[in-house]
């Protein structure tokens, strides 16, 4: 068999899709021609990505795509990615810093954020989000802390921020843009999970209208966009548009999907004429589903069901569109109850952790899909007990190590590999995360300690798989 024939195997399975990408394979609801009668080349008359983007002002068929896209995000450029996410936050680091430059993370970042600093040669200052305790999840960054940083760290030259989370946690992006300016520091926000936002009533504003100088977004996460489509959106004139799509030509192919930028355009032109309509439908979804969730008693439902916004003093907003299912305080752990939901009721979930499971829906899930899932989880939870799940993970996410020195100084030194019993206390060489959501729990260069080793085993222990650069984990790590 090959690939498509394993890819229309799995499709009979109808296994219903509580992951990415945003368009959840509805193809009743999200049609192309076949792929191949639209698949190009840069040839005359069909223009070119990476000149487009170059000459954003002119008059070609991408320059006029991608104004449209920057029209309704609101941006005031907007340049489309074939590379995912992954490619605009390099090529934004790699244009608004200079060797040896000190930047501003959140240590929750995704991986391609730190891949970019060791590509970059950058000198990390994290910071920490808070924690939301209820449910154990990094919640906002906090302003005060961005002051902090900022202040102790003059020579920052770059700040980074997740907003909204994997978990769709979103942070005061406005107050902390406020902060970085008055420092005259832009501001670049990781909005890969948060696509869908600030478009239409109902849901958190966009870090576009916020205030964030350069904001990346995966088309492909939350909306009806073919998987790796993205987009970056200039939004001031603190940052060098020349320079990004400069920096872009060396981090994309120099022969960008004639069928990806369809796909983007395609959503550009749905939510344009129909995006009122399909989110308020979505909306309403979102509602009952919140409010079948309140019979539950065992499970938990961020902010949806009997959980309520007030109860989460870190969380200044939640993405409606996540559903974060908690397990704790019953006697099952988040991967036992992905597995239920897997092999009992065909519904595929985008993340499981060790007492936590997340559903992410769009404007293509149906109602079907939404009832599977609510009678699913209600089933699941008449069959629940109380269990020791709430005191026998009373750790925080993750207790992150000590950095010692940079990711990239990190990765010139000579690497020992070691027991993680051995690790302990030497600098780390490689990451170490669970994919999903690909936040390291080690990152290149931090002083392993034996809390973030514990952490770690409990991940293992409770069913979730670790993975590491040199995929030793979790007999040897990666040291200097
Ligand atoms: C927070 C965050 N940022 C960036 C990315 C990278 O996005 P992409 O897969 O579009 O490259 C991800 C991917 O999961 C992510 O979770």
């Amino acid at each position: 068999m090959n690939l498509e024939d394993i890819y229309q195997e799995y499709v009979k399975k109808d296994i219903y899709p509580y992951h990415m990408p945003g368009h959840k394979r509805n193809t009743a609801m999200m049609q192309m021609a076949n792929p191949y009668g639209l698949d190009f080349t840069e040839i005359d008359g069909l223009d070119d990505l990476h000149e487009a983007s170059a000459h954003l002002g002119r008059d070609s068929i991408l320059a006029n795509a991608m104004r449209r896209a920057a029209r309704l995000f609101g941006a005031k450029h907007s340049i489309y990615l074939v590379g995912g996410s992954t490619a605009g936050l390099v090529c934004s680091i790699l244009a608004c810093t200079h060797r040896g430059d000190e930047i501003l993370i959140p240590r929750n970042c995704h991986k391609s954020v730190y891949n970019a600093l060791a590509l970059a040669g950058l000198r990390p200052i994290y910071i920490y989000p808070s924690v939301d305790e209820s449910f154990g999840v990094y919640a906002n960054l906090r302003p005060e802390d961005v002051a902090l940083a900022l202040r102790e760290h003059p020579d920052i030259r770059l700040a980074v921020l997740v907003s909204p989370t994997f978990d769709g946690i979103v942070s005061d992006v406005a107050a902390i843009a406020a902060i970085t300016h008055e420092h005259n520091v832009p501001l670049l926000v990781d909005e890969a999970h948060g696509p869908h936002l600030g478009l239409f009533p109902g849901f958190p504003d966009s870090a576009v209208h916020q205030g964030a100088d350069i904001v990346v977004q995966s088309l492909h996460k939350t909306l009806p966009v073919l998987t790796q489509t993205s987009i970056l959106h200039v939004c001031s004139d603190r940052v060098d548009v020349e320079n990004i799509v400069r920096q872009l030509t060396v981090i994309e192919s120099t022969s960008p999907s004639y069928v990806l930028m369809a796909s983007a355009d395609k959503c550009v032109d749905l939510l344009e004429q129909e995006g009122e309509q399909l989110f308020s439908v979505y909306r309403s979804r979102l509602a009952q589903f919140s409010e079948q969730m309140k019979a539950l008693k065992h499970l938990r439902v961020l902010c949806m069901g009997h959980d309520k916004p007030e109860s989460h003093p870190n969380i200044y907003q939640y993405d409606p569109g996540k559903i974060l299912i908690s397990t704790r305080g019953t006697n099952i752990t988040g991967a036992q109850l992905y597995d239920i939901l897997l092999d009992r009721y065909r519904l595929q979930m985008e993340m499981k952790l060790r007492d936590m499971v997340l559903a992410m829906t769009s404007i293509c899930d149906t109602q079907e899909g939404f009832d599977r899932l609510a009678s699913a989880l209600l089933e699941i939870d008449a069959g629940l007990t109380d269990g020791p799940l709430g005191a026998q993970f009373t750790l925080q996410q993750c207790t992150f190590s000590v950095p010692a020195m940079p990711p990239f100084v990190a990765l010139e030194h000579p690497s020992i590999m070691r027991t993680p019993d051995e690790a302990a206390g030497h600098i780390a060489r490689e990451f170490v995360y669970a994919y999903p959501p690909g936040i390291p729990y080690i990152v290149p260069g931090e002083r392993i300690e034996a809390a973030t080793l514990e952490t770690m085993q409990q991940m293992q222990q409770s069913g979730i798989r670790l993975i590491s650069t040199r995929h030793q984990y979790p007999s040897h790590i990666e040291t200097i």
